[in-house]
């Protein structure tokens, strides 16, 4: 398949653009850290990526699709969503909304939900979200386990899982359940034992809420280091809520990253700066919460390599749209239009120690997106209007 006559091909290959973002410069000055393409044209083999080049030059042949003028971008990569649930938190949005705050309590909410579910409701709201997601452009998804919280529900809820992404991360350690409230300890001999044993077989990654109310930083780091000897690699939500150990501890373990990062110190900032863990930001939960935004500039300026990501949960950030964080994140977050596109795209795959998604070059998964608008900009610029006209994904057009 040739798709040819696209306007604005986005394919984030720094030797094809201007280069990756520089940290030290801010605003919009100069780089793309896109490696733009005009007039450009996509060849699919099978389910990857053949050639990538000007349409005047592309390759004869009888199956061409006509972009039609239109913009190409990778398919979005969400690095982070909590999508195997039941239920849903309406209420408590309600409340929140007319001026209660946001607290990690109401996970119980949703744990109770999903506790009483069956494995084929659990599994259809998983589908529906997972459809939904495709529909807005995200071709690469992960997601987590962290509203069973007993060793058969969260070994349940990420076989589940498995069965939709490669991605799949255990998050048994999102909060201390109501049965362990008496036994913190207890419940993170738990997670570190009998229920890592039945959850890593599979999972990809493990997870943990670093967060006042949730597990503090020595328990994260019993955590993440349990899961790591049984072949899992650490990701941590860290500095949500408040400051805390959660992101220095991320680098200190070489997580693929961390997620929130709201509330930093400048050591904090440093620490990442030094390392390989890329900041994760979710910007939907801050939209949905009334928190302060996290400060994406900072970070940029810093040199830290930041993702964007949907957060996609029933309690904080009920969204499963890339190109609303998109538009939250260079409206409210200090980034340019080109980073968050980037950020959303080759941020995720990093986030995800993936290289062959998030990008469009020779070799890599033929995940694309066709945008009913000139330029990649326009998803930033134009806030909650569908944009997303086609979305390929392994070599297949899905929408
Ligand atoms: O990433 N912070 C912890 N977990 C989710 C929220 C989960 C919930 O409220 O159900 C988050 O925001
Ligand atoms: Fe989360």
């Amino acid at each position: 398949t040739v798709i040819t006559n696209i306007a604005t091909l986005v394919t984030n290959d720094p030797s094809l653009g201007r280069g990756l973002p520089r940290s030290g410069t801010s605003g919009s000055g100069g780089d793309s850290p896109l490696g733009l393409v005009q007039d450009a044209a996509v060849v699919i083999d099978g389910d990857r990526i053949a050639w990538i080049g000007e349409s005047r030059k592309a390759p004869a042949t009888d199956n061409r699709v006509d972009a039609g003028g239109r913009t190409v971008i990778p398919g979005f990569v969400d690095s982070h969503s909590h999508l195997v649930f039941a239920g849903d938190r309406t209420e408590e949005f309600n409340a929140r909304m007319s001026g209660r705050p946001y607290s990690a309590g109401g996970i119980r909410t949703t744990v109770a939900a999903t506790r009483a579910a069956t494995d084929a409701e659990l599994e259809a709201n998983l589908t529906r979200y997972l459809a939904e997601a495709l529909r807005q452009g995200t071709t690469t998804l992960e997601t987590k386990s962290g509203y069973g919280l007993t060793v058969a529900d969260e070994a349940r809820a990420l076989r589940i899982a498995a069965r939709h992404t490669d991605e799949v991360t255990y998050l048994g350690a999102h909060i201390v359940p109501p049965d362990y409230a008496e036994d913190p300890a207890g419940y993170v001999e738990l997670v570190t034992g009998e229920m890592l044993r039945a959850c890593a077989p599979h999972a990809r990654w493990i997870d943990v809420f670093c967060e006042k109310g949730a597990f503090d930083g020595d328990q994260a780091r019993a955590i993440l280091t349990a899961g790591k000897a049984r072949g899992l690699h650490p990701r941590i939500h860290a500095n949500q809520l408040t400051h805390g150990p959660g992101v220095q501890l991320a680098v200190e373990l070489d997580a693929a990253s961390a997620d929130h990062c709201t509330h930093l110190t400048d050591a904090d900032v440093d620490a990442l700066a030094s390392g390989t863990t890329v900041a994760t930001l979710l910007p939907g939960a801050e939209f949905s919460t009334r928190a302060p935004w996290p400060d994406a500039r900072r970070l940029l300026d810093a040199g830290v390599t930041v993702a964007l990501s949907t957060d996609c949960n029933p309690g904080s950030s009920f969204t499963s749209s890339m190109p609303f964080c998109i538009a939250l994140a260079v409206r409210d977050m200090g980034m340019t239009p080109d980073e968050a596109v980037w950020a959303a795209t080759e941020g995720g795959a990093r986030a995800l120690r993936r290289d062959d998604v998030g990008r469009l070059t020779p070799g890599a998964r033929a995940d694309l997106v066709v945008l009913d608008a000139p330029s990649h900009v326009h998803l930033a610029y134009r806030p909650g209007v569908p944009l997303v006209a086609q979305v390929w994904r392994k070599g297949v057009r899905e929408v």
